[in-house]
């Protein structure tokens, strides 16, 4: 029998790579994730900040972690490892680990929000069929509730990923993504007629401008942006290396990057004005400036705007449902990927058996997060996404800018290629992101 590694599996195509990456980027953290964050740190403001920082920094990043991944066709632990080379290969297999237990630790909470989202779905299908009562007990957040759905959602993606790279991760990501971006157009064209709405809209598109400099503001919104583009867990280094060399990862980067901020954006053009529409209708959603129920809100507003629409509110709200939990599965299959293939490849465990046992680990992970859930969700997610993730991506700025073969990898292939364009990105990439990283840094901290 060969080896893991000489039977590695890749995507087919370049889509094939663009569509599983956008299909890792996109899910609850554009339409749960980011407009929650939007309607607490003063919409318009936020989305200025974020935009921002995706540009300066999550998409260099993001390119950082594709280009590690893919120079190197191996797993994050082992691609760390190699880019930082004979005397920094200690650091990099620590850095590549903890990476690992970035993408627990996200999978950890991501499956229970995409839990909600399965009982939302089904609760919307049992109402459809008159059977109020379990429509009822799905709709409403509980501890049963979450240690019913949240295994439910990890077998599924457990599913997906034991099938491997091209028939499972490139068959099913994106292809039902065009139904949720109509979807979510439509929605946005709805939810802009109702009464109260234009007091969203003008909150999320007119910034605050003396809001814009606050560090909580700032460490949320990029924190934020990098969750979204799910950089700093391995899960695009570990797509990256499944993709050949010597494609136009700036292009690709691009690519993926517009396509997540569209659908986040939209997202928030969706929620913030039905928050709104709600308020308008008598509901109560803000307390001191902070939306009710930390970020569970938008599962109250979501139904009630799909009620507004009478019976077809119920088709609306199932396809709605079921469409975010396919978001959340291609995202949650990207992050389980990451601790799979380290076991493929470093520690020559079958696919299937890596696959099972990641899904147990998340599976108690998920479990302690439910047991201790007022203590624990929102710090996870705070740890993760505001301090995890933007250190992975600040080591990953060092390693291609400095580390690499001594040097800045970028701007050494730049002048062999004679490419300008590249060069000055690897001069940026260099100086100028892990500087501004490490202001942003000292900016929260003090
Ligand atoms: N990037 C994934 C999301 O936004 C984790 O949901």
């Amino acid at each position: 029998m060969s080896s893991p590694t000489t039977t590695r599996d890749s995507f087919h195509s370049r889509l094939g790579f663009i569509l599983a990456a956008a299909g890792s980027a996109i899910g609850l953290g554009n339409i749960w994730g980011f407009p929650t964050q939007a309607a607490n740190n003063g919409g318009g403001a936020f989305l200025f900040v974020y935009l921002i920082v995706t540009i300066l920094l999550a998409v260099p990043a993001l390119y950082a972690e594709v280009y590690i991944g893919n120079q190197a066709q191996k797993n994050p632990v082992s691609a760390l490892m190699q880019a930082c080379g004979h005397r920094f290969k200690k650091t990099g297999r620590n850095a590549g680990i903890i990476g690992l237990v970035g993408a627990m630790m996200m999978l950890s909470f991501y499956t229970i929000v995409a839990g909600w989202m399965l009982a939302h779905a089904l609760s919307a299908l049992f109402e459809l069929f008159g059977i109020i009562d379990i429509a009822n007990w799905l709709s409403t957040s509980s501890t049963l509730r979450n240690i019913i759905f949240t295994p439910i959602f990890i077998v599924l993606g457990a599913f997906i990923i034991h099938q491997g790279v091209h028939a499972g991760i490139e068959r099913w990501s994106g292809r039902l993504m065009p139904v949720l971006l109509l979807m979510l157009i439509g929605l946005v064209i709805y939810i802009l007629q109702q009464d109260g709405a234009q007091e969203g809209v003008a909150l999320y598109l007119i910034p605050d401008f003396n809001q814009v400099l606050e560090p909580k503001l700032i460490i949320s919104a990029m924190g934020q942006a990098f969750f979204s583009l799910s950089i700093g867990v391995g899960g695009m280094m570990v797509y990256g290396s499944y993709m050949k060399k010597g494609q136009d990862i700036g292009k690709l980067v691009l690519s993926i990057a517009a396509l997540d901020t569209f659908i986040a954006f939209l997202a928030g053009l969706l929620i913030i004005p039905a928050l709104f529409v709600a308020q308008h209708a008598g509901q109560e959603v803000f307390s001191e400036g902070n939306l009710i129920g930390e970020g569970q809100l938008i599962f109250q507003i979501l139904p009630s705007l799909f009620a507004s629409m009478g019976s077809v509110g119920l088709i609306v709200s199932f396809s709605f449902f079921t469409l975010l939990s396919i978001a959340a599965l291609t995202s949650t299959i990207s992050s389980t990927e990451v601790p799979v293939s380290y076991l493929v490849e470093d520690r020559n465990i079958n696919r299937k058996h890596a696959t099972w046992l990641v899904s147990a680990m998340v599976l108690i992970a998920s479990m302690i997060l439910i047991a201790f859930f007022d203590l624990l969700f929102g710090l996870v997610i705070q740890l993760l996404t505001t301090i995890l993730q933007p250190l992975m991506s600040l080591f990953y700025f060092i390693v291609v800018g400095w580390v690499w073969q001594r040097g800045n990898q970028l701007t050494d292939i730049a002048q062999l290629q004679q490419d300008r364009k590249l060069k000055a990105f690897g001069f940026y990439l260099r100086y100028f992101c892990p500087i501004l990283l490490i202001i942003v840094f000292i900016n929260v901290a003090f």
